[in-house]
């Protein structure tokens, strides 16, 4: 599956067709996938047959981002508290990271995605930290899409390390400010995202992104994550559209207009 680059012209004629304004497509994408163990066990298989289908619904994903100029997509794909599974889960899941990442990256360098993590990586297997490493190099030209990859994370954790380092650095109380923050925390040069997408019918945070995610728009959906594909994610796109984002602001009476 290929998407040949398409003129912006194009492209905007496309997203038009689809019900969806071209200049207002969120930069960075946030999805919690979800719902992947269940998916298996209606099929009466185990938890690995979910995450391993999982992987065609990121393959749908980066499509649909790259088709609507998405700059940024973040993945939670390993929590930390994911490491408390069973070892034969855990194992699995890193096994499929390190062969999707081997299988994929040339595929993903020639559509101008580039692939870079956060979290907490060095508890990854050493495998799977070298085929990161190796990933994040990106495509040879332009970069379209990043795609961010969080593995062994937490938004506490990230915080906890934000903090311990500034304070390292020895600041002041006062000279801490929210862009001290930003810069400490593990996506210093990402914009924040402004849609957040959960698959699966719950409707939580988990732990995911909790400062950069202060003014996103969340978008619930219960498709489980091994059918969620590129029409969901435009779905997702038109309900942010709708949405009249206001940052702490009185409502705009012209919205919806
Ligand atoms: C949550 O479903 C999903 C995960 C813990 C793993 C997500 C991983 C993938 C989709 C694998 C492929 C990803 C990449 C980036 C190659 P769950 O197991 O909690 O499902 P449940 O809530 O139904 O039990």
């Amino acid at each position: 599956m290929t998407t040949p680059r398409i003129s912006l012209k194009e492209r905007e004629r496309l997203l038009r067709a689809a019900g969806i304004d071209p200049h207002r497509i969120p930069e960075h994408v946030a999805i919690i996938m979800d719902g992947n163990g269940r998916w298996a066990k209606r099929r009466g298989e185990a938890r690995v047959f979910g995450h391993a289908h999982g992987v065609e619904s990121v393959r749908n994903v980066v499509e649909a981002a790259l088709e609507c100029g998405v700059r940024v997509v973040t993945l939670y794909a390993f929590s930390t508290e994911n490491w408390n599974r069973p070892k034969e889960e855990v194992d699995a899941l890193m096994d499929l990271l390190v062969k999707t990442l081997v299988d994929e990256a040339v595929e993903l360098g020639s559509k101008g995605v580039r692939l870079r993590a956060i979290g907490d990586l060095t508890s990854l297997p050493q495998a799977c930290q070298e085929e990161l490493e190796r990933a994040k190099k990106g495509p040879e030209g332009e970069v379209l899409l990043d795609v961010v990859l969080a593995l062994s994370y937490s938004a506490k954790w990230e915080m906890v390390e934000a903090i311990r380092q500034i304070m390292r650095e020895g600041l002041s109380p006062e000279q801490v400010l929210p862009s001290t923050i930003d810069k400490h925390l593990q996506t210093a040069d990402l914009p924040d995202p402004e849609l957040m997408i959960r698959t699966s019918g719950e409707h939580r945070i988990s732990n995911f992104m909790l400062w950069q995610l202060a003014y996103a728009e969340f978008h619930f959906t219960s498709v489980l994550w091994p059918d969620f594909r590129k029409k969901h994610f435009m779905d997702a796109i038109r309900d942010f559209q709708h949405r009249e984002r206001r940052f702490g602001a009185l409502p705009n009476p012209n919205h919806g207009r």
